[in-house]
């Protein structure tokens, strides 16, 4: 493979967030959310719960030690929100603000640009009692939430991503119920959910802009490429409808402030006038997650008639994920092609292995370089294409709750080992840290 040179001041990183690392779960005041009812009712694969996860919230320190020693210059992470608000509104906790300045702080000391996003799905319980994001009830709240939140931090960290993958709560906590709250609503609640964050995000990103001068706004979407499983006409249309879904009701909805014309039926009896004014704006850096494409067919019976397709592939993750580097480089090519090149970041990028510590002690996960080296290379190709890519994020630091898996599922670059919460740095660590002190590939 020729050698792949990255920008100057590219960013690298990775990203995390609150709930699947944070653990102290009902400590310093913080409130339950969604996932808290969730892991009570026993729906996690595993029986695992995130109420230690990987001890961060006392571990900070060593693991911003760990960022800086490969070399990070950036570091998404997720602020709790009932770590803010226990109650959802209403009383604000002060230990919860304490706890995210002295992180921020501490990555501006190591030299890491703090990039925080204000929601990773823990949604306080109390607001999903009001109707959750079915509703309009949780918009006020949620701007709140990001003032209140930006008035302590803004001055120091100037990164602010509104929500992580809002298809994701959407389909899976809504829609079909494997995520928390855990509803199956089917189409009409996916909808609705995705159409309420987008209002929330909108109110937020207008309240950040009017309050703070100087930062860069912006969210995180889950954009994976959708492509049919066969020629068959039936699963074009499917793969289309999914698109529509999946990507473009969050994606054009903040960047055209458009409801997807294959969905305007559906979506009409909640959405009101001066909505889609509401849901556009114009962010500064859009943060973009990539696993892999969507290969989808018609499948009658599940929600907008489409079925997971076979990717006809010969590489998959532990997860039963395709591995697709080129979906990546298709990913940042279409978006450039269809969106005017704004600047984007890559928010999210990884794989979970069946890791094995070694008789060394450490984890040779060849597989997990093999996966970042292959994306990376796609992020260059698509650079040398002109596309408008400011940095790449993988995801994740940490081995962490992996939601529905609960702790199954070890996506890290640094192991964790939830007896001890000893952190070992793998094999794909030392590659990510070498990749960073070059720059290249
Ligand atoms: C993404 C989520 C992230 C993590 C990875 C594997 O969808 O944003 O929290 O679960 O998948």
């Amino acid at each position: 493979m020729a050698r792949i040179s990255f920008p100057k001041d590219f960013l690298w990183g990775a990203s995390t967030a609150a709930y699947q690392i944070e653990g102290a779960a009902t400590e310093d005041g913080r409130g339950s959310c969604v996932w808290d009812s969730f892991t009570a009712e026993g729906r996690i694969m595993d029986g695992s719960t995130a109420y230690r996860a990987c001890d961060h919230y006392h571990r900070w320190p060593d693991d911003i030690a760990l960022m800086k020693e490969a070399g990070f210059n950036a570091y998404r992470f997720s602020i709790a929100w009932p770590r803010i608000f226990p109650a959802g509104t209403g009383a604000v906790n002060p230990k919860g603000l304490d706890f995210y300045d002295r992180l921020v702080d501490g990555l501006l000391e190591a030299g890491i640009r703090p990039m925080a996003c204000l929601y990773h799905w823990d949604l306080p319980q109390p607001l999903e009692d009001r109707g959750g994001w079915q509703g309009r009830e949780v918009i006020g709240p949620f701007a709140d939430y990001a003032r209140t939140i930006a008035a302590r931090l803004a001055d120091r960290c100037k990164d602010w991503m509104m929500l992580n993958e809002p298809n994701v709560v959407a389909i899976f906590g809504y829609g079909v119920g494997e995520h928390a709250p855990g509803h199956r609503l089917g189409e009409e609640g996916i909808l609705r959910a995705l159409h309420h964050q987008n209002l929330a995000q909108g109110a937020a990103l207008r309240a950040l802009a009017a309050e703070h001068a100087g930062l860069s706004l912006g969210t995180v979407i889950n954009l994976q490429p959708c492509r049919a499983e066969s020629e068959r006409p039936e699963d074009i249309a499917a793969a289309a409808r999914w698109d529509a879904v999946w990507n473009r009701v969050a994606l054009d909805g903040v960047m055209r402030g458009r409801i997807p014309a294959l969905l305007a039926d559906k979506m009409k009896s909640f959405v009101l006038p001066g909505d889609e004014e509401a849901i556009r704006y114009p962010l500064d850096l859009l943060g973009l997650n990539y696993y892999s494409r969507m290969t989808m067919k018609a499948e009658a019976g599940r929600p907008f008639d489409v079925g997971w397709g076979d990717a006809h592939c010969d590489r998959w993750t532990f997860m039963g994920w395709p591995v697709q580097p080129d979906g990546l480089y298709d990913q940042l090519m279409e978006f450039k092609r269809d969106y005017g090149n704004p600047a984007v970041f890559i928010a999210e990028n990884g794989a979970a292995y069946d890791d094995q510590v070694g008789p060394d002690g450490q984890i040779h996960d060849a597989e997990r370089v093999a996966f970042l080296k292959d994306h990376l290379a796609a992020v260059g190709r698509a650079l040398a294409d002109g596309c408008n890519v400011k940095g790449y994020l993988c995801w994740s630091l940490l081995d962490n709750f992996e939601w529905a898996f609960g702790l199954s599922k070890r996506f890290g670059i640094v192991r964790v080992d939830y007896d001890s919460c000893k952190r070992t740095p793998k094999d794909s660590y030392h590659f990510f840290k070498s990749v960073i002190r070059d720059g290249a590939l």
